[in-house]
């Protein structure tokens, strides 16, 4: 819906959040029927605007976070990003497979971004699923790459960085990052990122890569399994500020991977510099006692590559790269499958 009342209206209940407009005033206010201020409403709350109307008070927006909508996305996107395609939807099997979608069509798709309230075929790294209820935060950037793919791991590790500084800004709750792109909030994993490359049929080669991230803002209604090890950034901030967050960081990067900008918080963010881990080739199963013997080494940085450099305790030197191993923390909680 666009249009001057519905804009007026908005922009009058978003500057007096929490407090009740009554309908004669907003219409006298602003020149207009009170039939014309009704009907702005009912598009508004179509839209997902949370209006909650009350008989003799009148209209009012509560003051709690806010709602995803396209326009509060765009609100807090910079200029330079403001026009990009953003495709928002109530419910997606997955926003990933949505944006190779739109990237498999074709048309000027870099920098968009699909966004669900929920999915029902969230999909995670190694084939896992991710549990994607109604309160969480999923959307996929669609990216064409001016970089050598080779550049991958600095991806992620970019991608990674960007959600952890959003939500630092935003919420104002610290970020830490998981090697590659775990993202924590209080000890516990906030964020997942699945990164997917489309390739173009004629060429063979990747020519987009779809950014997936999904941010818990709730762990209410989570399976007990997923309980212990899942967290969220819960509060009042603005989740649209988040997406427009993490959406302006990524591009930015991106942008100019070569310069490397991101290094330096991803180093500062990580929660493995230093620390005990076991790394271990190949992936998890789903059955630890299958599960290959891990080494044990201790995290001595993150290379210009963003690859994990380790040293073994029998002296011996590493840069592990993603893909090749899984690495945790000693005494680390083991992620069942659907983390
Ligand atoms: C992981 O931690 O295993 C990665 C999880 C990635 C989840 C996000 S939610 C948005 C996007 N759509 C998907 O189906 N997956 C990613």
């Amino acid at each position: 819906m666009a249009g001057r009342v519905r804009d007026a209206v908005l922009a009058k209940l978003q500057n007096n959040k929490g407090q009740y407009l009554s309908g004669e005033k907003l219409s006298d206010q602003l020149g207009v029927s009170r039939a014309a201020v009704w009907k702005a409403i009912r598009g508004l709350r179509e839209e997902g605007y949370p209006i909650e109307a009350m008989t003799n008070r009148g209209y009012l927006l509560p003051d709690s976070p806010e709602v995803i909508t396209e326009e509060e996305i765009r609100r807090y996107l910079p200029a330079r990003y403001r026009d990009n395609g953003l495709y928002l939807f109530d419910v997606l099997d997955s926003t990933n497979n949505k944006a190779r979608q739109l990237a498999a069509e074709g048309g000027q798709v870099h920098g968009s971004t699909v966004i669900a309230l929920q999915q029902t075929g969230g999909k995670g790294r190694l084939g896992r699923n991710f549990f994607s209820p109604k309160e969480g935060i999923y959307f996929s950037i669609i990216i064409r790459p001016d970089f050598d793919l080779r550049r991958s791991v600095l991806v992620t590790v970019a991608a990674a960085a960007a959600v952890a500084e959003a939500i630092e800004s935003v919420s104002g709750q610290r970020a830490r990052i998981k090697w590659v792109n775990d993202v924590y909030v209080g000890g516990k994993k906030v964020c997942g990122i699945l990164t997917e490359g489309i390739t173009d049929f004629e060429s063979g080669q990747i020519d987009h890569l779809v950014i997936g991230i999904g941010i818990n803002t709730t762990t209410k209604g989570f399976p007990k399994e997923l309980q212990d090890i899942a967290g969220a950034v819960e509060g009042e901030y603005s989740r649209p500020a988040l997406v427009a967050g993490v959406i302006t960081r990524v591009l930015d990067y991106l942008g100019n991977i070569e310069a490397r900008e991101f290094l330096q918080s991803y180093r500062r963010k990580s929660m493995l510099i230093g620390e005990d881990v076991m790394v271990f080739r190949g992936v998890y199963r789903q059955n630890p006692e299958e599960e290959m013997d891990g080494r044990p080494a201790r995290v001595t940085g993150i290379d210009e590559d963003g690859g994990l450099k380790v040293i073994y305790t029998d002296g011996t030197r590493e840069t592990l790269v993603t893909g090749e191993v899984t690495v945790r923390r000693t005494g680390e909680k083991q992620s069942p499958p659907q983390a």
